[in-house]
């Protein structure tokens, strides 16, 4: 094992749990060292005992170091300071998915440009292994579908609504327990997912970093009551983000879907992500794990520190290329069955309404359901669609939506894992 010389940079919650595990590990850290800590205030969580304090962040990139592991999140100010260590000559173990995702392939050049390394292991699912497994242990794989819960703070509150929480009450608890992002609205509105949907389809698909505009979309209108509905389905309510490549192109997405209960994804709870790889040689693999929290983080921030100390300067990591990207397929042209929810006014006609519009876009019923009525008196309605195209799907709901009689309306996209 290689003497490896550290900077830390930022000391929240993730480099606080990093610095923990490594005073505190076994022998395999026992030849690195902790030199410094950039942090521009103290953590009473935390006393960093007699390790050097700067605090002027920037400041750690000038140390006597090897690699500096970025923990400060945000995109700009993150670049800036990555930016500087690879042009000093250090390596940068980073587990912020918001630099990489903007600006991955300007700094993964300029890593190589440096000949030094750039590892971000825990930018995607903490450090339940995906990137180096991707980049590395599935190299002999041709890979057509990336499918993944990547987002442990949306998981552990669609998982507690599940048992009957309120979406409010579960955020606190994520933030409290520092699952959450420290603006929790891109953990929510699905960007957080999108940005690790994004990095992965970069290294499987060389899609480019960052990919072209795609379709996201968050969690704020899932309600506890589409999960007793979706019960009577089979079907539970997750959060999915998807890559896929077929000879059309690549379709790239980040949203909710309704998943069977059968499927692997949908047992996984609380802060657990799951990955499912589509592959030519090991047919579905699966990987699951702590996907948030300050020990699952270090423990991939750790796994890149290993790595370095012990690649005796040899490329330990497959990069993309980037030079040919896929054509990006349109969402409006992509085909999904759906979960329909109507709240409708209790009216004869109104089911022979609804079959008619929908008919008028060629969508067919798999199931109906009528619940029973509502304490306002309206009645909600449950469908299960045939496969159809998306943008037929947005034309029927807009003609629903602009008929009096239906008062509230909701898509769900069914994924078939
Ligand atoms: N939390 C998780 O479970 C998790 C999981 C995987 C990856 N990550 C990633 O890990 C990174 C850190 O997350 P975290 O949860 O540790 O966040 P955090 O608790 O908010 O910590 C961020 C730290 O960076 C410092 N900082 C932020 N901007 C700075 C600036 N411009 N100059 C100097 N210091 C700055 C903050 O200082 P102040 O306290 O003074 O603001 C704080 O010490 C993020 O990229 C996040 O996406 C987090």
């Amino acid at each position: 094992m290689t003497k490896l010389k550290i900077g830390i940079c930022g000391w929240g919650n993730v480099a606080t749990g990093l610095y923990e595990q490594l005073v505190g590990g076994d022998e395999i850290y026992a030849d690195w060292e902790i030199c410094c800590i950039g942090a521009r205030r103290d953590n009473p969580k935390c006393n960093p005992g007699s390790t050097k304090i700067l605090r002027d962040i920037f400041k750690v990139v000038d140390e006597d170091i090897d690699v500096l592991v970025e923990l400060i999140g945000g995109v700009e100010t993150a670049k800036e300071l990555i930016t500087m260590a690879l042009n000093s000559g250090k390596h940068v173990v980073t587990a912020n998915k918001a630099v990489i995702f903007e600006h991955g392939q300007e700094l993964i050049n300029l890593a190589k440009r440096n000949n030094v390394q750039l590892l971000f292991e825990s930018a995607v699912c903490a450090g339940t292994p995906a990137i180096k497994m991707l980049s590395n242990d599935l190299i002999a794989n041709k890979i057509s579908k990336v499918a993944g819960m990547l987002n442990g703070t949306t998981n552990f509150i669609l998982s507690k609504m599940e048992e009957g929480a309120s979406f409010e009450a579960v955020l606190n608890e994520a933030q409290e327990k520092g699952y959450a992002e420290p603006d929790p609205s891109l953990d929510i509105n699905g960007t957080d997912a999108a940005q690790k949907i994004g990095i992965l389809s970069a290294l499987a698909f060389n899609s480019g970093l960052p990919t072209t505009n795609f379709y996201i979309e968050g969690i704020e209108n899932i309600q506890s009551e589409d999960f007793a509905y979706a019960n009577d389905f089979h079907f539970t309510v997750k959060h999915l983000a998807v890559a896929k490549l077929n000879d059309r192109g690549l379709e790239l997405r980040s949203h909710p879907v309704m998943l069977s209960k059968n499927s692997s994804l949908a047992g996984l709870k609380g802060v657990r992500n799951g990955i499912q790889f589509d592959t030519n040689l090991l047919g579905e693999f699966h990987v699951a794990g702590s996907g948030a929290g300050r020990e699952s983080t270090a423990s991939g921030l750790i796994s890149d520190l290993y790595t370095l100390a012990n690649s005796n300067q040899s490329n330990p990591m497959q990069y993309p290329d980037f030079s040919k990207k896929p054509n990006l397929l349109n969402f409006d042209d992509l085909i999904f069955k759906y979960y329909v929810y109507l709240e409708v006014k209790d009216e004869p006609g109104v089911l022979a309404l609804i079959s008619k519009i929908f008919a008028a876009q060629g969508i067919g019923f798999d199931k109906v359901i009528q619940k029973d009525q509502l304490d306002n008196g309206n009645v909600p309605i449950v469908i299960l669609t045939d496969p159809i195209i998306e943008k037929e799907m947005q034309v029927a709901l807009q003609d629903l939506e602009n008929h009096p009689v239906i008062l509230n309306s909701k898509i769900i996209r069914i994924e078939d894992l």
